[in-house]
């Protein structure tokens, strides 16, 4: 499943987790977040927001409807979003709304080809990643490193199969436990870990600063460096 062919149509409906910065989540999110075991809020405002400027230029990965996009925007005031996505996200995101803070990319492979190189100084995503395979990931991490100016940063939320066989394979945290006995191709939330992510943010040519900044029970997240 977590091919490219497959990840270009799952997602037509536009995934969306909810304003990830209100105080009380929705059911929705209070749902995610029961499954990844953490608060977006809490993530968010420890790790992403003590690392933006107002001016800072940053790139998301599969920004869906935008839970991220409008929190990243909100700390932008004098900055600006690019997104990446294979879906037309701009028909939720409404760049119109941003006076140019905003430019949606819609792509079809990982070559970020429509993005300007060594332009941002973060480079972002949530629950995108984790539908990828680690192939795919080192591709969209190598790509992705020529459009950070160095010295840049990336933040990635990747899955972490140690992480779940530590929490048991629980339904609570969604992922089915039948996934063990599959190949990845047949699943959507393909085999990671910290040591295989490590692997592709090296040959992919970041310094890995945290390969874990510990923010969720369920996954991990990478905090990079792009060496100067
Ligand atoms: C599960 S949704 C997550 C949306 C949003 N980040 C959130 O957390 O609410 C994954 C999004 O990433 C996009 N996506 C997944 N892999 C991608 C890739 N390699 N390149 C571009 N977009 C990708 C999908 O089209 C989809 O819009």
């Amino acid at each position: 499943m977590p091919t490219l062919d497959w990840l270009r149509k799952e997602f037509h409906y536009g995934y969306s987790s909810g304003d990830v910065l209100a105080w009380f989540p929705d059911k929705h999110r209070r749902e995610e977040e029961r499954q990844i075991v953490g608060s977006y809020r809490r993530f968010f405002m420890r790790e992403v927001k003590p690392r933006l400027r107002p001016d800072s230029k940053v790139l998301e990965l599969g920004p869906g409807r935008g839970s991220w996009s409008r929190s990243l925007l909100k700390y932008l005031p004098k900055g600006e979003l690019h997104t990446v996505d294979f879906q037309d996200v701009s028909q939720w995101l409404q760049p119109k709304l941003y006076d140019g803070r905003l430019t949606c990319h819609q792509v079809t492979d990982n070559t970020m080809a429509p993005v300007p190189d060594a332009s941002f100084d973060l480079f972002f995503s949530l629950g995108v990643l984790c539908h990828n395979n680690s192939a795919d990931i080192q591709t969209v991490l190598t790509n992705a490193r020529k459009k950070v100016k160095p010295g840049g940063i990336a933040i990635q939320h990747y899955g972490d199969w140690k992480k779940l066989d530590t929490l048991g394979w629980a339904t609570r945290h969604n992922i089915p436990k039948d996934f063990k006995d599959k190949r990845d191709d047949e699943i959507w939330w393909p085999r990671n870990d910290q040591e295989t992510m490590r692997r592709c943010c090296e040959n992919a040519g970041w310094k890995v600063v945290s390969i874990d900044l510990g923010s969720f029970g369920r996954d991990s997240v990478a905090l990079l460096e792009n060496p100067r």
